[in-house]
């Protein structure tokens, strides 16, 4: 009745200067970037949603049994490993499925650390981990908030221990284990995040949870992991979902399903987890990423352009409404430090992640970033928006004077803080431009009153001040933001 093909795009190595690189991203609905793979890897298909550079020798297709049976799966044999043949057991349908919430012990704020994937992909060990967290210190990370050290996929082994059916670290790369690194990272007061996939086996073709999430949630729980980034490959058909699920809500979809049970899982642990869904921004996450996770993907993967930042910060900005404490739609890992970005291009990147509150997990070789990259990534006022503990909700757009031009994305954001009110404002074009709000246009501030402008990059106070009906105006460097904290006098 199910037909399952895993099939491989041998994508004809057209030799062309742009293609994606090892394990990038390199298709699936909603994908705008490349399509391509660099020689000899080849774009292979996950899923609707997900296609990815990989060095294939083998593709395999079975059918699954009906739903609500045990299936079995092969899924591609990848250079990286042979993704295991695994049983998923169908558990999961609404009325059975578990409705534990995430724990609220963690996860308040957006999440402020590493991962290791846009630096290393699947090159990683010990010891760049290790380095990571070494430079969070050294470098003022850890002071200006930064805290876990995640390691994303291939740290395994291909295969599960037969008798226990643990994932098993893979022992040339982590020779100490998993728990020999979180011991390390705990002591150096900072938390340790791993990588999963709630499908049979990971995007580069490791174990995966699916039909494991106990024996997996306890297991990361010995180990001392304090975040689970949980990814969306080679999933089985009967997991798949093809039409709207009961009651019109994507929250009873296989798909979220698959999730709800790992947040059943951790819950069972004596270690809050943090829980940072991977889906990519489909199955309407963002409308039940909240009752499952701590943070949803909103996209496909990140790369380092402007048409990147531009694309998810209109995609963040039109899901705004489901983010606050506890709830974060995750515009992916940061690319500051990688690519060609102009400064002011990674300016604007930090701030748009900083006034969405997405969490910020920095993606490259630490040691390679320069100081005006260091002091953009510590800038203790952005920080201090993006962490505070009395406002959830992330900034919004506000039209900041009668008829102002609408350009893609929207430019001007306001958000409040502990603090009071706060302006950002993004030029998205490649001149620079004079930017211009009136100050009773935005919201909260009143018809009335008299303020003055704080500069959050500089942390200093401009001079001048202004009758509520006033305007200010600034000229803003190609791609750059501003960011501002308007004192009430
Ligand atoms: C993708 C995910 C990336 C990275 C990669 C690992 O699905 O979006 O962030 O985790 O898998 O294979």
């Amino acid at each position: 009745m199910y037909s399952l093909s895993l099939f491989v795009l041998l994508a004809v190595a057209s030799r062309t200067l742009a293609q994606s690189q090892p394990f990038g991203q390199c298709g699936g609905q909603g994908w705008t970037g490349l399509t391509t793979c660099t020689d000899s890897w080849v774009c292979v298909f996950q899923n609707a949603y997900y296609s990815q550079c990989l060095q294939v020798a083998v593709s395999t297709t079975t059918a699954p049994t009906s739903t609500g049976t045990t299936s079995t799966i092969k899924t591609t044999t990848s250079s990286t490993g042979t993704a295991s043949t695994t049983s998923a057991t169908v558990t999961g349908f609404p009325a059975s499925a578990p409705t534990t919430p995430p724990s609220n012990l963690v996860g308040k704020t957006p999440a402020l650390g590493w991962n290791s994937w846009n630096a290393y992909g699947c090159n990683i060990n010990e010891a760049k981990v290790l380095a990571a967290a070494s430079q969070f210190g050294s470098l003022g990370l850890q002071a200006a908030g930064y805290q876990y050290i995640n390691i994303d996929d291939c740290w395994p082994l291909t295969t599960r221990n037969s008798t226990t059916k643990q994932i098993v670290p893979d022992p040339t790369k982590f020779p100490n284990g998993i728990s020999g690194v979180a011991t390390q990272v705990h002591a150096l007061g900072l938390k340790l995040g791993i990588y999963s996939d709630a499908g049979s086996a990971t995007c580069a073709g490791f174990p995966g949870s699916l039909g494991f999430e106990s024996i997996d949630a306890a297991t990361f729980n010995a180990w001392g992991v304090d975040y689970l980034k949980y990814d969306n490959c080679n999933i089985p058909a009967n997991w798949s979902d093809s039409a709207l699920p009961q009651n019109g809500d994507w929250y009873n979809s296989n798909s979220a399903i698959r999730y709800r049970q790992m947040t059943a899982a951790l819950a069972a642990q004596a270690r809050p987890v943090q829980f940072s869904l991977c889906l990519w921004g489909n199955y309407e996450v963002w409308d039940w990423g909240a009752r499952v996770g701590h943070s949803w993907r909103l996209s496909g993967d990140s790369t380092p352009t402007w048409s990147y930042i531009t694309s998810i910060i209109s995609t963040a900005v039109s899901h705004i409404s489901n983010d606050t404490f506890g709830a974060h739609g995750d515009m992916d890992m940061m690319e500051i430090g990688n690519g060609n970005l102009t400064i002011q291009e990674q300016r604007t990147h930090f701030a748009a992640w900083i006034m969405l509150k997405s969490p910020i997990l920095l993606g490259t070789d630490l040691s390679l970033l320069n100081s005006t990259q260091l002091a953009i990534i510590t800038n203790k006022e952005l920080l201090a928006f993006h962490q505070d503990l009395t406002v959830g909700p992330p900034a919004a757009p506000f039209t900041p004077f009668a008829s102002a031009p609408v350009t893609s994305p929207l430019e001007y954001y306001s958000g409040k803080s502990a603090k009071g009110t706060h302006v950002f404002i993004i030029n998205t074009s490649a001149t620079a431009a004079t930017k211009t709000f009136t100050f009773s246009a935005v919201p909260g501030l009143g018809t009335s009153g008299t303020f003055s402008v704080h500069d959050m990059w500089a942390g200093v106070d401009l001079a001048g001040t202004y009758a509520a009906s006033a305007s200010f105006s600034v000229t803003v460097a190609p791609h750059d933001t501003v960011a501002y904290f308007i004192n009430v006098l």
